[in-house]
């Protein structure tokens, strides 16, 4: 019996043609699991007017450690339109699966590791003063909380009027007291000191345990002064019992200038939901983009990896498929860390380091081509062909796949 049961769910798009890719890499490390499929994203959404049915938040409670690929979700209208004739009107409401299920289970610590593999042409280059051009390595792991901030969910159109009299008492509001219902929306930006604990804890002890020099807090406390207010005065607070890990400061807005001019000087940076999002894209079209950006979702009891991609519908149904499996694959790598088998996520990375740096085999997005059917004719490697050029390095031998 293998020790280890993931739940997988592969989802919508192109997250099906990712995940299996991983599972190949895990056997091939000789991960020895067994695969609990889960359904998950649009076509739940469809058919049972909830993306994320409960039988799937059973088996991650049941299990505790699942793989994601990616979903589709569509803005409000669209998702009322495609709901099938039966459940219409009945009053389903879309949320998204991955956010709903970071909430369910706690999810609050998300980590969104962004490392330059030498040899990657989409790797970030710099102009030197003297002439000539360089490529600073960028290992940057960024912490975003992961419940909270601005995609707390609780948000409206048209508020109710009990909560535009809450609203009322604040001065702020008045000029937007006048303004008419419908043409009125709010989202809500919460932030609470214990789930600003988890995420600056968990920054600083990673930065410990791996030996990053510095822990920055991006947030804009000068202007959110409650909210980002709180999350630096609580990462000032924990870096006390880091007196080894200097704490850095940077606004959200000048880091995302900083990041381009001196993205080698940071380490671990923690932030709230919203902007830990942003930024973490940020860094990662630095080292490869959406191709390389590899996410873990982690609570106390459950734990989901998933590449930060999406379900890229365009290429979804492309054969044989096109996209690029390393995010998906660097995901399954942190979900080894998570589970203690360390010498394994190390092989896998090793390998994909040994793909990358050997430049033979790359997909359409790192020759920097137009992704379609035509890149593999341009010498654009497909999903499988980069899987199996990893496999190669890890000692399996594979057929020369088509396409
Ligand atoms: P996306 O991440 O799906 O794709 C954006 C573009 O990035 C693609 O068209 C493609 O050019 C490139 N790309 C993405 N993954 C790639 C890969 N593995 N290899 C090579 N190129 C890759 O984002 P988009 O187009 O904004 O959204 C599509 C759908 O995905 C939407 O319905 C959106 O809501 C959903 N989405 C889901 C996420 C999730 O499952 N966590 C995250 C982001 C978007
Ligand atoms: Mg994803």
């Amino acid at each position: 019996m293998p020790k280890h049961t993931v739940v997988t769910m592969p989802g919508d798009g192109i997250g099906n043609q990712v995940l299996p890719e991983a599972i190949h890499v895990l056997d091939a490390v000789g991960f020895e699991a067994n695969y609990v499929h889960a359904d998950i994203g649009w076509e739940c959404w469809i058919k049972e007017g909830n993306a994320l049915p409960e039988r799937t938040i059973e088996l991650l409670r049941q299990h505790k450690v699942g793989l994601f690929g990616a979903i589709t979700s569509k803005p409000k209208k669209e998702a009322e339109a495609e709901l099938s004739p039966a459940l219409k009107g009945k009053g389903h409401q879309y949320f998204s699966p991955i956010v709903s299920m970071r909430q369910i289970f706690n999810l609050d610590v998300c980590i969104r590791p962004c490392l330059s593999f030498p040899g990657n042409p989409l790797n970030f280059i710099r102009k030197k003063p003297s002439g000539g051009f360089e490529e600073p390595g960028v290992d940057a792991v960024i912490f975003r909380q992961n419940t909270e901030g601005l995609y707390a969910g609780v948000e409206w159109t048209n508020p109710p009027e009990t909560v535009r009299q809450a609203l009322s008492l604040h001065p702020k509001f008045k000029p937007f007291g006048k303004v008419r219902g419908e043409d009125l929306a709010i989202s809500v930006r919460i932030i609470t000191r214990p789930a600003a604990q988890s995420i600056c804890e968990a920054a600083f002890q990673h930065a410990r345990k791996f030996g990053y020099k510095s822990v920055t807090i991006c947030e804009k406390p000068n202007v959110l002064r409650e909210t980002s207010g709180m999350m630096e005065e609580v990462a000032k607070e924990v870096q006390k019992r880091y007196s080894d890990i200097p704490l850095w400061s940077t606004n959200i807005d000048a880091q995302t200038m900083w990041l381009t001019k001196n993205p080698e000087d940071y380490g671990v940076i923690v932030a709230s939901n919203l902007f830990g999002d942003v930024i973490s894209d940020a860094f990662a079209g630095l080292v490869g983009g959406l191709g390389f950006a590899a996410s873990g979702n982690i609570g106390q009891e459950v734990a989901v990896f998933e590449p930060t991609h999406g379900s890229a519908p365009k290429y979804a149904e492309l054969n044989p498929p096109i996209v690029n499996p390393i995010a998906m694959i660097l995901s399954a790598a942190m979900m080894l860390d998570y589970i203690g088998e360390t010498e394994k996520s190390l092989k896998v990375r090793d390998a994909i380091a040994a793909v990358v740096a050997e430049g033979r085999v790359r997909t359409y997005d790192m020759l920097r081509i137009s992704g379609g059917a035509k890149s593999l004719a341009q010498g654009a490697a497909s999903t499988t062909q980069m899987t199996d050029a990893i496999l190669a390095k890890l000692g399996v031998r594979v057929e020369a796949a088509a396409g």
